[in-house]
């Protein structure tokens, strides 16, 4: 029996663990569950799952969240929450010696360094819940590091794929939710619009895979059947494919190293047809290589990019910024960030002073970016 703790089990991926627990009762156990501010929710799954610990972060403060994450039957911790709250737990449950799943890609983006190395330090595993790394991690098992010359994340490209680049001045927030294969929350879905989820994405395989930005790559792949791949030094190329259902890449984690019945429509590739593939297209969706450019700057400019990146969705999706304005927005922050000279991160305390400068900044009206379309 392994013991699971989640924290964000009130959302879409935490409710998708759950079923993969419901799926496995014999090898799973919920041992302890953390939520933002869905009480309802959150009392009705401690009702079913009887965790000896639970907690409401909108109640209890962020504390509680390291509290969850260092339950001290938990073997496996699902990091499912969304935005950075989870910071601190993270780090906690890598020096309590728990195995992390991860889906809070935003926690790497912001603190990768700190986080990877707080788990090489404890020989503790991260493994990535997240398709797309989930599918690299598949790609790599077993596979020598100095035999890789690329990672290839793929991405669905987003509901906004065809659309012109004067058209997208004008779409809403109701347009962007509007995923054309993944059910998600709502900030990853309007992340997967502007492509910024595929810039965090390639900021978060740096960080795991610890793989240098040049050779990361994306490829467009509307069907989101192939997850990645990874290029070999033969030019050989290993890829995963699957339905997409985020209870595979959840179960995964559980799982490793085993591999586990999954109750999922096994794959039809005679049924999905044609498989496409394409360039991004980096003018019409900039938030892309703006992930790009803050991997090759100053470390903290990941930093920066992640916190403007949320204030921008925030806004976005009160209608007080356009879709356009989203990557202004991030990258009149970085320039900013830059033109101060940046600073050095050389711990979370730095970190924290980042992340808290961007957010002000992005927020404020200094910017003078509130009108843009
Ligand atoms: N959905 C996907 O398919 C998918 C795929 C790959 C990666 N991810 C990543 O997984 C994470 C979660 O995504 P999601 O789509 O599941 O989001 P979501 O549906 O919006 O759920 C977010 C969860 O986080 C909780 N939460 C929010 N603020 C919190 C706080 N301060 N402390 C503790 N919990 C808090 C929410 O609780 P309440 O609802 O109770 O407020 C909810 O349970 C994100 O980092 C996302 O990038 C998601």
């Amino acid at each position: 029996m392994k013991g699971i703790a989640i924290l964000g089990s009130t959302g879409s991926i935490g409710q998708s663990a759950l079923a993969v627990v419901d799926t496995h009762p014999d090898k799973l156990r919920v041992v302890a569950l953390a939520a933002g501010a869905n009480g309802d929710r959150l009392a009705e799954q401690v009702r079913i799952y009887r965790p000896s610990r639970s907690a409401l972060a909108a109640e209890r403060g962020p504390e509680c969240l390291v509290e969850i994450a260092t339950h001290p039957d938990a073997d496996v911790v699902l990091f499912a929450s969304s935005g950075t709250a989870a910071l601190d737990a993270v780090l906690a449950a890598i020096e309590a010696g728990k195995t992390i799943a991860l889906a809070n890609k935003e926690i790497l983006v912001m603190a990768g360094s700190v986080v990877m190395a707080a788990a090489r330090r404890r020989g503790v595993a991260v493994l990535p819940v997240d398709s797309e790394h989930n599918a690299i991690h598949q790609c790599l098992h077993g596979r020598r590091a100095d035999d890789v010359t690329r990672l290839i994340l793929t991405a669905s490209g987003g509901p906004f794929r065809g659309l012109a680049a004067d058209a997208l001045a004008h779409v809403t927030a109701e347009d962007a939710l509007r995923h054309p294969t993944w059910r998600m929350g709502p900030k990853i879905t309007i992340d997967s619009a502007t492509l910024m989820n595929k810039g965090l994405e390639v900021i978060e395989a740096r960080w795991l895979f610890d793989v240098g930005a040049d050779r990361i790559a994306v490829l467009v792949h509307p069907q989101s059947i192939v997850h990645s791949m990874v290029e070999f030094v033969d030019g050989s190329v290993i890829a995963q494919l699957g339905v997409t259902d985020m209870r595979l890449p959840i179960q995964y984690a559980f799982s490793y190293p085993e591999r586990w019945d999954a109750p999922v429509p096994r794959l039809d590739l005679a049924h999905a047809g044609k498989l496409e593939f394409e360039a991004p297209d980096l003018d019409r969706f900039p938030c892309l290589a703006l992930a790009f450019r803050a991997l090759a700057g100053a470390e903290g400019l990941s930093i920066v990019l992640n916190a403007a990146n949320e204030i921008a969705v925030s806004r976005f999706m009160a209608g007080a910024l356009g879709f356009r304005g989203i990557p202004r927005l991030i990258a009149d922050t970085m320039d900013a960030y830059e033109r101060e000279g940046g600073g050095p991160v050389a711990g979370l305390a730095d970190v924290r002073a980042i992340d808290a400068w961007a957010r002000a900044y992005a927020a404020g009206p200094a910017t003078g970016v509130k009108s843009l379309s």
